[in-house]
């Protein structure tokens, strides 16, 4: 089978070593792919936003099946586009997808069926956003409604940081297009926790929880980022919470998105925070999260693409899912100065000799004349499964530590937390 992933980060440099497992599986063209990827994989350089491309690329080379891995492509119609060539894809089509590329979607949706997540409030017009933050309890967290990279997120300790957050997205537009409505609402407390779903839009199998750690510093300070480390499973997440999540959120999630005539096939994600009266929903993403699915898939055991194929053609259900013991933790190694400004364009040494537990998922590299140059703020995820969380974070650290280019900067405390929790 020659099989089709877009996207070129880490989470699809995750996927692609997790595809290759599968021994019928023969070439896989990532679209556009990098340069760690390219050892994997082979790159094409075509933009994951160009659908056009994509579909011209997959409909003259016969591909079998597509991953479609980043929000973008979903948001723009990637699978729909595939599937009217006939082509099967892993991946919800646009409607479905409107579950991220829309937090106002999201929101009125677990309204109307029920699902606990933070009290809010939709606008479309800023005076009347500015009446209501003027008001409302404080903290409150201000929202830009379509995808922002990750960044449309503003938590206001104060009236006049609220007001400057409506005016900054909706006047000032600094989000884009995707201020034109925000949400805005309560602020919620409690340890976050990541929980990854397989779907085939009507039956759903959560995969093993993670926990990401999305400020740019030690001890949760700084910026926040596209996720500087995970670790897997998240200690937070019990089996009792996470029978609580199956029952009201993950279910009627699924369930709810049939009825509305869009039901969802692919990974869900569901952003949780567990709060003192409750799993909330923080956040719906319709893709695999990343770093997230770097220490998830390591722990997968059933066949990915099996898994995959199951989601697209509604047979989950006669599937048994399964998973190894043990745990996986990753370290991103960012460039100097990320998420604000970076130099790009450092060579990338990576020992050969690393231990057989140990992945480096590359994010944000190209290949020089046979050189890995560094070219995005998170450049490398490096991953390490093993029996259990303390053994996990020490190789993925010892690894990361033996791994250079000019300027690179980690967090020192990932998983911290996690081993706080185990260790009572
Ligand atoms: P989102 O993009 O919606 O996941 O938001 C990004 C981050 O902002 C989340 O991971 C949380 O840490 C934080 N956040 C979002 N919404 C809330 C909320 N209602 N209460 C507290 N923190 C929040
Ligand atoms: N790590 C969070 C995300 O993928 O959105």
């Amino acid at each position: 089978m020659d099989l089709m992933v877009i996207g070129g980060g880490g989470r699809e440099h995750a996927i692609i070593r997790k595809l290759r497992e599968n021994p019928a599986v023969e070439t896989i063209w990532c679209l556009p792919g990098n340069g760690g990827i390219a050892a994997d994989a082979e790159c094409v350089s075509i933009a994951a936003r160009d659908i056009d491309g994509i579909a011209a690329f997959a409909e003259s080379h016969r591909v079998d099946f597509a991953v479609v891995a980043q929000d973008d492509p979903l948001a723009l119609g990637c699978v729909d586009r595939l599937h009217a060539l006939g082509i099967p894809c892993f991946g919800p089509d646009a409607k479905a997808a409107r579950i991220e590329s829309s937090k106002v979607f999201a929101k009125n949706l677990m309204k109307k069926y029920g699902i606990p997540t933070a009290a809010y409030e939709t606008f479309d017009d800023p005076a009347a956003a500015l009446d209501y933050v003027g008001t409302a309890p404080l903290p409150l967290v201000v929202k830009a409604d379509g995808l922002a990279l990750g960044k449309g997120v503003l938590i206001c300790e104060t009236r006049e940081a609220a007001e400057k957050a409506v005016r900054d997205i909706m006047e000032d537009r600094v989000f884009g297009a995707s201020g034109s409505r925000i949400v805005v609402e309560e602020f919620l407390t409690g340890p976050e926790v990541s929980v990854l779903s397989f779907t085939d839009g009507s039956y759903i199998v959560p995969m093993v929880s993670s926990m990401d750690h999305k400020r740019s510093g030690d001890g949760d300070t700084g910026l926040n980022t596209g996720g500087m480390g995970t670790v897997a499973p998240n200690p937070f997440y019990t089996p009792e919470i996470a029978k609580v999540c199956m029952k009201k959120i993950f279910l009627p999630t699924v369930r709810a998105m049939a009825i509305e005539g869009c039901p969802f096939k692919g990974c869900l994600y569901f952003g949780l925070m567990l709060t003192p009266d409750g799993p909330k929903v923080i956040e719906y993403n319709c893709r695999f999260g990343d770093p997230e699915t770097q220490v998830v898939l390591p722990l997968l055991k059933t066949d990915l693409l099996t898994v995959m194929r199951a989601c697209e053609e509604g047979t989950l259900r006669s599937l048994p899912v399964e998973w190894h013991d043990g745990a996986a933790a990753c370290v991103i190694l960012a460039s100097g100065g990320y998420p604000v400004a970076y130099e790009k364009g450092k060579e990338i040494s990576i020992p050969g000799d690393l231990p057989e537990n140990v992945t480096v998922y590359h994010a944000g590299d190209k290949l020089s004349d046979g050189k890995l140059l560094t070219s995005g703020g998170r450049v490398l995820g490096v991953t390490a499964a093993a029996a259990d969380l303390p053994a996990a974070l020490a190789d993925a650290y010892a690894a990361a530590e033996r791994i250079h280019f000019d300027g690179a900067f980690m967090r020192r405390d990932i998983g911290r937390r996690a081993l706080a929790v185990l260790e009572g």
